[in-house]
């Protein structure tokens, strides 16, 4: 098979060195990948969203799968775009539907998606500018902290926080009036905050079939002790250990089932990854939100621990076998850590000479954010490596990644020391 797998960070890296694995890819196309997916594939300079481009490019070189990484590609319609093309539609793209892709790309739509197939989920209303003095009420009626989410992709930001009452009012004011996250606050969801432990499940589907992945956590805020600014997620580990048994098989009748089903119910073409983030409330995992791709870190963590052909796994999506696949999932802890650049996720350089990559031993380099720069691998974004460890348990795995970190070196250069430190009990 001819892929073209879209996207440029460690998540891409990540299914770029599993599929290159398999025999059933001939040649891997990465649009427009990194200085990572450069050693092991063919980078292709095109932008994502440029539809047209995307399909001069695959006819000319004979594309039969694309892989969709980031949500962006996904809630513009790329999945649509090819199906309804008469010189596409025999390409399979890997990823949802632009209807199931309003699961990431409007917060209300998921909102009403839960509530209608009775899926677990806080409480909530939605506001617009129109009714801003009718969202102040109904934050009156709940106990604090607040939590107010934009409406439509704010790049991870869209979610805030308040624990005063006054502050929640002037912020959902700035967020519907004055537009602090542009248009995606145009209206904004008001949500009961749930008090308990984050994690994450992930799903592949066919839109009938489903495959559970191994869980994941992720280190969403820059400092230790989970501290400061929110990221794009520092490290994570997999598996989460105090995911047992009970609880994921709650997680699989109460949310998995009932999400597909509904896919089903409400007509939404999805044949590709479902990840739920849950909040565990003493022992009830209740759904916060939908992504409509993998996770970046987590996918770093959690396709390692794939054992089975990932093209086999994104065939059978494809032509609804998914039943017919044995998902083997290799029993060792996967950690990684992410180094960034100084600085992130508010300003940071770019462009600083990486080295020791050749020294690393024992654990797999993801490239988040690099490129090459006359024969020199550079920094190219606010997260530039993800550093991966297989071990018995996750300590064993981290003291690895924290090892080969040691050997890595770019001009202010950061990490989190403390991965897993929530786990440790
Ligand atoms: P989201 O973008 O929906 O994942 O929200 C960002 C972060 O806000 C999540 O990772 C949670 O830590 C937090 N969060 C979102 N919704 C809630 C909620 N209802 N209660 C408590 N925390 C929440
Ligand atoms: N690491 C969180 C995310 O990919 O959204």
């Amino acid at each position: 098979m001819t892929i073209l797998l879209l996207g440029s960070g460690g998540r891409e890296h990540a299914f770029a060195w599993k599929m290159i694995q398999s025999p059933l890819c001939d040649t891997l196309f990465v649009a427009p990948g990194n200085a990572g997916t450069a050693e092991i594939a063919t980078n292709v300079n095109l932008n994502i969203l440029d539809f047209e481009a995307i399909k001069t490019f695959s006819l000319d070189e004979k594309v039969t799968m694309v892989v969709v990484g980031p949500e962006d590609p996904l809630v513009h319609g790329i999945y649509d775009f090819f199906k309804n093309d008469d010189d596409l539609k025999h390409i399979p793209v890997i990823g949802p539907s632009k209807k199931g892709a309003q699961l990431e790309g409007s917060k209300e739509f998921a909102k009403e998606f839960l509530i209608k197939h009775n899926i677990p989920t806080a409480a909530y209303d939605s506001f617009t500018a129109e009714t801003v003095e009718k969202g102040c009420e109904f934050l009156e009626t709940l106990q604090p902290p607040y939590v107010l989410k934009a409406d439509g992709l704010a790049a991870g930001k869209g979610v805030l926080i308040i624990h005063d009452l006054a502050e929640a009012k002037t912020e959902l004011r700035n967020m519907l009036v004055h537009a602090k996250f542009g248009a995606a606050s145009s209206k904004v969801v008001i949500e009961e905050f749930l008090d308990g432990i984050e994690l994450s499940c992930f799903v592949l589907t066919d839109g009938k079939n489903y495959k559970i992945l191994p869980t994941a956590k992720d280190y969403k805020r820059i400092g230790e002790g989970d501290t400061g600014l929110n990221t794009g997620g520092m490290g994570a580990v997999s598996p989460v250990p105090y995911v047992d048994a009970v609880l994921m098989e709650k997680i699989e009748t109460r949310i998995v089932k009932p999400t597909i089903e509904g896919f089903q119910k409400d007509g939404i073409e999805y044949k590709g990854f479902v990840f739920i983030g849950l909040i565990n409330v003493n022992n009830e995992p209740i759904v916060i939100e939908y992504n409509v791709r993998m996770g970046d870190p987590e996918t770093e963590v959690v396709v390692p621990r794939m054992k089975t052909d990932l093209v086999e796994l994104f065939q059978a999506v494809a032509n609804e076998k998914l039943d017919e696949i044995t998902l083997e999932i290799d029993p060792r802890s996967a950690t990684t850590v992410m180094v960034v650049s100084g600085g992130y996720p508010e300003d940071f350089m770019k462009g600083m000479e990486i080295s020791g990559l050749d020294k690393v031993i024992d654990s797999i380099v993801f490239h988040a954010g690099t490129r090459m720069n006359n024969g020199a691998v550079v920094s190219n974004g606010g997260r530039v490596l993800a550093v991966t460890s297989y071990g018995d348990d996750f300590q064993e795995a981290i003291k690895k990644s924290y090892q080969n970190i040691d050997k890595l070196h770019f001009d202010k250069m950061y990490f989190r020391k403390d991965i897993g430190f929530d786990l440790l009990s």
